[in-house]
């Protein structure tokens, strides 16, 4: 097998052609893999220290319901021999992205690992979601568990026990990042919740989730290192951070997804204060599997490993996808797992226990979700489909039976459609420009409007066809798309409209499009912008791609009905927002396979929009903080440093501690209706109310379940608030709730509650917003606890991050 012939992409792999010339790279004969951490240079490290040795790796204990799973993981593991123990925690090349071989003996009929975050990509037959940044503009927690779920049953479907998402790193600290439209919002809270959601209805499936890519995975820039003659040039990029800050922010989904047992972790590529994250005791055996109590496994991302023993230690458990050499993507058929985990086994520099913990971990969601009883098996199809270990690959035999292209997508079309919908931003709406009024002339402009014409499987930024996910691991392979203008035509077509369009950027951009159209005006002209995204590239601006500002500048000189949509892995400047003529905007993101038709339902009130932003929109581009790290043109081995100083203030927080005017804040989005607030109440906890007793500033001790301490998941107050829908269409309102602590450092306002209402035109609901001790407190570095802070609390509820209008007050350590 050459490696150069296999493709290169995988889970969180995503090799360009710089990268892909290490492959040839003679095998470095000094690079045992086995050295405990990296040299770190302290001078260059400055302020933060390296990560602390947290050891040894704990043991999985099952607590938090899988009780019964561990106890037949612990059989599974001690039927097992060394070299079968040694195959169960090493990739395998097969007919899945990741494979664990089989261990027929044992009626183990191995696992099969896909990605990805929005659809399986390596499948056929199956169904293209949402991207994360749609889900998390929709500010719907039924939405995001039911997407889980329908995306759970296709990887069932498909025999594919795990699903490499969701994802909650990156979170977005910079607005360039390449992947974080995989993922949902800047927001920690948000993107907690929509974790949470995505997990419990993955594994309600019988799908193991896997929590990624951990942790400040932050940028693509520098996230492996560089190689040359075969020895590290340039170390990965160090993602450097102090302890509040990753608990507030980064650390903070993990927690909500590790409370809803997601099975599986995935570390991430880069470093952390110096360690690779695969190897990095201090997150892996401390985080993640101390403070949060994780019982299950972490698997490195595709290539991510870069030790054995040393990263087993550190609390590694699974590498992924196994037999790669110790650096680039050669197939060694061993690696750093594998047999030389035996040889270490076999010598003593491992211990036997801590292997067996390993699978110990691996098996047990795969029992306590019941995999082991009629689990379809891997759809044949899946073999064929994949590049990245195609049959060329296999060190072994598969035995891969049943029916072949299995369709999996059931009824899961208007389920898309429906989130897609639901999912879409209005940003601007004036002079009563949406909902469309079944208008008889319309002009469509931009090459985002219609059919893809080289490229169907979104793996390169085409200029011609909609855009409906970004590019890399995190794609689906679309059966089918909806355009906007195959939409369109149909939905005009019941008005028996004239539909014309120009798809050709540069002509729009270039041309009096008066000349374009017939001399009689459109009543409405709809433009149609992408941005593309990928993995393993961050964006290198925050415009809408292929010339789009020009394109609205053209159409929106001669139309004075301009309605723009963008299709957009997440954050753009949009320079022309206040041009009079463009009277609505639409950031309808990555919506699906059903984009059109989603489109359709907005743009004709058949669906009353209710997404709201998962980000900022500011006024400049320069006017975002926490850029990549980019452009290091020294080339010193440690010289990818990336240094979090803005700490906590990353979107909003920054936006807001600096009073900085921006264009559309977070948590902004309009709707053809109108909703008021009213009548905000706190409420204390029963336990807590009538001084029968009192709210500890810390937790109170209790034994760590998943999610860490269960103190930290209590209720303490309740909020509740009314709302009105005031207008005369019914819709959906975001309500919105932002949590003011007293505490040097603290952004203004951080987000701590948010529902999605439906009301009739007219009709009035209470909304509550349920407090957690985690909601009230701040990561207190001493202590190395969650505490609530003495003083007043402020709350804050309305309909976006700077449109508040019920305030209350809590005073939680008074008695
Ligand atoms: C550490 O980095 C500094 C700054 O680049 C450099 O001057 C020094 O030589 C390095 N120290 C070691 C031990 O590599
Ligand atoms: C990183 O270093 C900073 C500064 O020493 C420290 O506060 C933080 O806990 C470290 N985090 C990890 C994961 O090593
Ligand atoms: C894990 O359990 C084994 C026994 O199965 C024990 O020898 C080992 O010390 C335990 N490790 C830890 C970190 O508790
Ligand atoms: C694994 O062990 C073999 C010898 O058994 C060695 O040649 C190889 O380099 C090792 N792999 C890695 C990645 O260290
Ligand atoms: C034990 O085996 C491992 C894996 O092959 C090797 O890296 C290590 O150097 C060996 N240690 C000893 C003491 O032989
Ligand atoms: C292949 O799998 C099928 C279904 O699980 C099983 O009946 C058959 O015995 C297997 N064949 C081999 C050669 O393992
Ligand atoms: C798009 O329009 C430009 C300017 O008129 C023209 O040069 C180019 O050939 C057109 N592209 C296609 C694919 O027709
Ligand atoms: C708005 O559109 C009208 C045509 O409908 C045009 O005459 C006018 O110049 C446009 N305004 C701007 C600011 O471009
Ligand atoms: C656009 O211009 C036409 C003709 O002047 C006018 O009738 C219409 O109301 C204008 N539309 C908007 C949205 O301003
Ligand atoms: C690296 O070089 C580029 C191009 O010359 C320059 O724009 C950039 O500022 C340099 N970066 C640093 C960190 O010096
Ligand atoms: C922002 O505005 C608030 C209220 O006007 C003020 O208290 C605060 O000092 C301002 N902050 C900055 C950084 O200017």
């Amino acid at each position: 097998m050459s490696p150069t012939t296999r493709s290169v992409l995988a889970c969180g792999l995503l090799l360009g052609s710089a990268a892909r010339a290490q492959w040839n790279d003679p095998q470095s004969s000094s690079s045992s893999g086995f050295s405990y951490v990296q040299p770190l240079n302290t001078t260059i490290l400055g302020q933060y220290g390296h990560s602390p040795a947290v050891y040894p790796s704990p043991n999985a204990t099952g607590s938090g319901g899988w009780e019964a799973g561990l106890a037949k993981a612990k059989d599974f593991v001690s039927k097992l021999t060394l070299e079968e123990k040694a195959l169960m925690v090493t990739g395998y090349p097969g007919p899945c992205v990741g494979n664990i071989l089989a261990v027929p003996r044992l009626n183990f009929p191995g696992l099969c690992l896909q990605d990805g975050p929005l659809a399986i990509r390596v499948a056929d037959y199956a169904s293209v979601f949402p991207a994360g940044v749609s889900v998390a503009a929709s500010w719907d927690r039924d939405l995001m568990y039911k997407r889980g779920l329908a995306m759970g049953e296709e990887f069932r479907g498909k025999g594919a026990h795990i699903f490499l998402g969701p994802v909650s790193g990156p979170l977005g600290r910079s607005a360039y990042a390449g992947r974080n439209w995989e993922g949902f919002s800047p927001d920690p809270y948000l993107t907690g919740v929509a974790m949470e959601e995505t997990i419990n209805g993955m594994q309600k499936a019988g799908v193991q989730a896997t929590a990624k890519h951990f942790i400040v995975n932050e940028q693509e820039t520098q996230r492996n290192p560089s190689w040359k003659n075969g020895v590290i040039s340039q170390e990965a990029l160090s993602a450097n951070l102090d302890d509040r800050t990753m608990h507030e922010l980064y650390l903070w989904p993990f927690a909500n997804a590790v409370r809803a047992k997601t099975a599986a972790v995935m570390c991430a590529y880069q470093r952390i204060n110096g360690s690779y994250a695969c190897q990095n005791s201090a997150v892996l055996n401390g985080l993640l599997k101390t403070e949060l109590g994780f019982q299950g496994y972490v698997m490195s991302d595709w290539g991510a490993t870069h030790a054995g023993v040393a990263a087993i230690e550190a609390g590694l458990d699974m590498d992924m996808p196994g037999g790669l050499g110790p650096y680039g993507m050669t197939w060694t058929g061993n690696g750093f797992f594998g047999p030389n985990v035996t040889a270490a086994v076999n010598n003593g520099t491992l211990d036997q226990a801590r292997l067996d913990d390993m699978i110990v971990r691996i098996m047990t969601p795969y029992y306590a979700l019941g995999q082991d009883t009629s689990f379809p098996s891997v759809d044949p199809s899946t073999a064929d489909l994949n590049t990245f270990s195609p049959r060329s690959t296999w060190l072994t035999e598969f035995n891969l039976t049943g029916e072949s292209s299995r369709d999996v997508r059931g009824n899961h079309a208007a389920l898309i459609r429906e989130h897609g919908a639901a999912a879409m931003v209005l940003l601007k709406n004036e002079n009563g420009a949406l909902p469309l009024k079944a208008p008889k002339s319309i002009a469509v402009f931009g090459n985002d409007a219609g059919e893809i014409t080289d490229g169907f499987y979104n793996q390169k930024d085409y200029e011609y066809g909609t855009l409906s996910a970004g590019g890399g691991s995190g794609t689906g392979r679309f059966t089918y798309i909806v355009t906007p203008l195959e939409a369109i035509k149909a939905r005009a077509a019941k008005d028996n409209a004239l539909v014309q369009h120009w798809l050709n950027n540069t002509l729009i951009a270039t041309t009096d499009v008066t000349t374009l159209w017939i001399p009689k005006r459109p009543e409405v002209c709809l433009v149609f912008l992408k941005t593309w995204a990928e993995e393993a590239a961050d964006r290198t601006h925050l415009d809408v791609d292929w010339n789009g500002n020009d394109v609205v500048e053209s159409v929106a000189s001669a139309c004075n009905n301009t309605i723009v949509v963008t299709h957009s892995a997440g954050i753009n400047t949009l320079p022309w927002a206040d041009h009079p003529n463009v009277t609505a905007i639409v950031a309808a993101h990555y919506p699906g396979q059903e984009s059109g038709n989603s489109l359709v339902d907005v743009l004709y009130g058949d669906v009353n929009p209710s997404g709201r932003l998962p980000y900022t929109v500011a006024l400049e581009a320069s006017d975002y903080n926490a850029p990549p790290t980019t452009a290091i043109n020294t080339t010193g081995v440690e010289d990818w440093q990336s240094w979090f100083d803005e700490k906590l203030e990353i979107d909003y927080r920054y936006f807001d501690a600096h009073n900085i005017s921006v264009r559309y804040e977070f948590g902004f989005g309009l709707s053809y209706t109108t909703f008021a607030l009213s009548d905000i109440k706190t409420a204390k906890a029963d336990k807590y109310s009538k001084k029968k007793s009192t709210i500890s500033a810390a937790p109170p001790a209790q034994a760590v379940q998943p999610g860490g301490n269960p103190a930290l998941w209590e209720t303490l107050y309740t909020v509740t608030v009314t709302v009105r829908n005031t207008g005369k269409v019914d819709g959906a309102a975001v309500p919105q709730l932002y949590v003011t602590l007293p505490v040097p450092g603290t952004p203004p306002r951080q987000l701590r509650g948010f529902d999605k209402v439906y009301l009739k035109a007219g009709k009035s609901k209470t909304v509550s917003f349920p407090l957690m001790r985690r909601d009230l407190s701040y990561w207190d570095v001493v202590s190395q606890d969650w505490l609530i802070p003495s003083g007043d609390i402020g709350l804050s509820v309305g309909f976006s991050s700077r449109d508040l209008t019920q305030f209350a007050t809590i005073t939680p350590l008074s008695s």
